[in-house]
């Protein structure tokens, strides 16, 4: 069996649209879900004619998880030996282009488990308790601390990478995507269990991102948190293979299952992970970065600051001039490309809490301009130990109201609020309620 197309392998031609991506993806984050049903069912019916690999029937699910967590293992242990033997990063050739990565992700990562929404109001029958659990765990039952959509907040944050730049509209079409899924859940449901079959299969790319970011001191956790949340024995992959088989119905499962397969396509739609990875570019970036303060920077510095008998102010006022500023800032002698940084002026004028631009960088831009300024300049590697991250036990949220209407609860617990406050709160009351909190060991 071939690795698993979902994230890994060529992607499917984009939908057709004339709404932006970006637009549905905001009015679905701020809950107007106008246009929805019709732009999911557009979008299935367009990958209705497309290819997969799921196996002919769900009782044969389990195999075919099986031979592709062998696959996806056996591939790991190559990438670890190329490694050992001194083989090069595979996604990631410097930290710009992890924070590029982790910056245009996202839009996805900010909706983490949308699509399982609707399972909520099926509390009452146990088929589907895998895919609520799975729900759950994504919204970390209700502690901030565990939450994923907060864990990536919360990394991002860390990065200095909470302003993302502006994205290209396909960005947001797997975050859509999942918002969609997560608001028609009812009528789509065969649907939802295929995107959730898909999603939740641990990929290749998970086990190298999270390698990497480690070696290139980032915080994997988030990554590191879904190799082990959604393995194949018993974690979410799991539970989604049974979702399949045990709400498969007796009569029609042809049409049920048809329907599976289209919504596990859906995983497909838009550029996959090590194809995004690919398309950085880091000088590009840099001059993207340069672009976007040159509004605020043309008038913002002194005329004795001068690179090659021009203010900078000049400089900066000249549309298209930026490539020539870098051009210049290296003949002066102001930056030695090659070399480490902090052996360039220009970067203790921009590095430190006493350089005189402090604050005009974000943290990503300063990465930007290390890693052009070093080029091919090595650097120490400064690896996270792992288990750095884990948080210390939460205490128990007595005092809350029991009696809450479960409606009400539920909306709160969307895939665009359960990371709010009060989808929190939410959160934690739905599993008192509906008795699914899950149980220590005693
Ligand atoms: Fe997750
Ligand atoms: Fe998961």
């Amino acid at each position: 069996m071939t690795v698993m197309t979902r994230k890994t392998a060529a992607h499917a031609p984009l939908p057709a649209t004339r709404d932006s991506l970006i637009r549905r993806y905001h009015a679905l984050l701020s809950g107007d879900e106008r246009g929805t049903r019709q732009w999911l069912a557009a979008l299935l019916a367009q990958v209705s004619v497309e290819a997969d690999d799921l196996p002919a029937t769900p009782d044969q699910l389990d195999a075919w998880s099986a031979a592709h967590a062998t696959a996806v293992a056996q591939a790991h242990a190559q990438y670890l030996e190329q490694r050992r033997q001194g083989g090069p990063r595979r996604y990631f050739a410097n930290r710009s282009q992890a924070l590029w990565f982790l910056q245009q992700v996202a839009p996805t990562k900010a909706v983490d488990g949308a699509w399982l929404h609707a399972s909520l109001r099926h509390w009452q029958d146990p088929r589907f308790h895998g895919l609520i659990r799975t729900y759950l765990e994504e919204l970390g039952e209700g502690d901030p601390r565990c939450n994923h959509v907060l864990i990536y907040q919360r990394l991002l944050s860390r990065l200095g990478c909470l302003e993302t730049p502006a994205l290209d509209d396909q960005r947001y079409l797997q975050g859509a995507v999942q918002l969609a899924l997560g608001c028609c859940g009812d009528d789509f449901l065969p649907e939802v269990i295929g995107y959730n079959l898909g999603y939740e299969q641990p990929p290749l790319h998970l086990l190298i991102t999270t390698h990497e970011l480690a070696e290139l001191g980032i915080d994997g956790h988030y990554f590191q948190l879904h190799v082990t949340i959604d393995n194949a024995a018993i974690g979410h992959a799991s539970k989604a293979i049974r979702a399949v088989q045990q709400l498969c119905p007796a009569h029609d499962p042809e049409v049920f299952y048809r329907r599976v397969r289209h919504g596990y396509r859906l995983n497909d739609l838009g550029l996959d992970t090590p194809s995004l990875i690919g398309r950085f570019d880091l000088d590009a970036e840099l001059l993207a970065a340069l672009e976007r303060k040159r509004a605020f920077g043309q008038f913002m510095h002194a005329d004795r600051c001068r690179v090659q008998q021009r203010t900078v102010n000049q400089w900066l006022a000249e549309p298209g001039a930026l490539p020539a500023f870098l051009q210049a800032l290296q003949s002066q002698g102001w930056i030695r490309r090659g070399q480490n940084p902090s052996d360039s002026r220009w970067w203790s004028l921009i590095d430190g809490p006493h350089a005189p631009m402090f604050g005009v960088f974000s943290a990503y831009e300063k990465q930007l301009w290390h890693d052009w300024i070093a080029a091919d300049w090595q650097q120490p590697i400064r690896p996270v130990l792992p288990g750095s991250w884990q948080a210390a036990p939460m205490p128990g949220y007595e005092g809350e109201a029991s009696e809450a209407c479960m409606d009400t609860l539920i909306t709160r617990m969307a895939g665009n609020r359960h990371a709010l406050p009060e989808g929190l709160q939410a959160t934690r009351a739905y599993l008192r309620a509906t008795g699914l909190a899950q149980e220590g060991p005693h």
